[in-house]
C-alpha cells in the first residue's frame, strides 16, 4: 500500500516535470521504400533532451500499427509504459490552423494541457530509420 502510494506519486511528479508532449507521425522518407507512417505521442521532462530517440519508456504508441487521427473527434488517449495516460482533444481544423497556434488540449489525470499546432519539424530519426516530425505539442498549463 505504501509502495503504490509513493510510486504513484514519483510519477505523478515525474510528469508533472513534464512539460512537453509531441503528437508525432513517423515515416520513411525514401521514395525507394513503402512510407510506412505510424504515429506516437513522445514525453520530454525539458525541451532541452529534444535530440535523438526517446527512451522506450517516453514513447507510446495510440494504435498498434499504423495512423490515428490526432484530430479525430473525441481525441486520442495513450497509456505510457510507466503507467500515465495522456489524453489529448484537437479542434478539428486543427490540421490548417496557424503553426503555433493554441488548437485543443491534454490531461494526464494530474495537470491540464495546452496543445499547439507545430511546424512538422524533424524530431529524430526512429531505430528503423524513419523520421519522426512532430505535428502537435502540448505543454502543461
Ligand atoms: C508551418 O511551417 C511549415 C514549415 O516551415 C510550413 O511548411 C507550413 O506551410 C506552415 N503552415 C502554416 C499553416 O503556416
Amino acid at each position: 500500500m505504501y509502495l503504490k502510494a509513493a510510486l504513484f506519486m514519483a510519477l505523478g511528479i515525474a510528469f508533472a516535470a513534464a512539460d512537453e508532449i509531441h503528437l508525432v507521425n513517423c515515416q520513411n522518407t525514401s521514395p525507394r521504400l513503402p512510407r510506412d507512417e505510424y504515429t506516437v505521442m513522445v514525453y520530454y521532462a525539458s525541451s532541452r533532451d529534444l535530440n535523438g530517440p526517446p527512451p522506450s519508456n517516453n514513447i507510446c504508441f495510440p494504435v498498434s500499427s499504423g495512423t490515428v487521427q490526432w484530430e479525430r473527434s473525441g481525441g486520442v488517449s495513450c497509456t505510457f509504459p510507466m503507467g500515465i495516460t495522456f489524453r489529448e482533444t484537437l479542434n478539428a481544423n486543427a490540421p490548417s490552423a496557424p503553426n503555433f497556434s493554441a488548437v485543443g488540449s491534454g490531461s494526464n489525470g494530474f495537470n491540464s494541457y495546452t496543445c499547439y499546432k507545430d511546424n512538422g519539424h524533424q524530431l529524430y530519426v526512429d531505430n528503423d530509420a524513419k523520421v519522426c516530425f512532430s505535428s502537435y505539442y502540448c505543454l502543461s498549463n
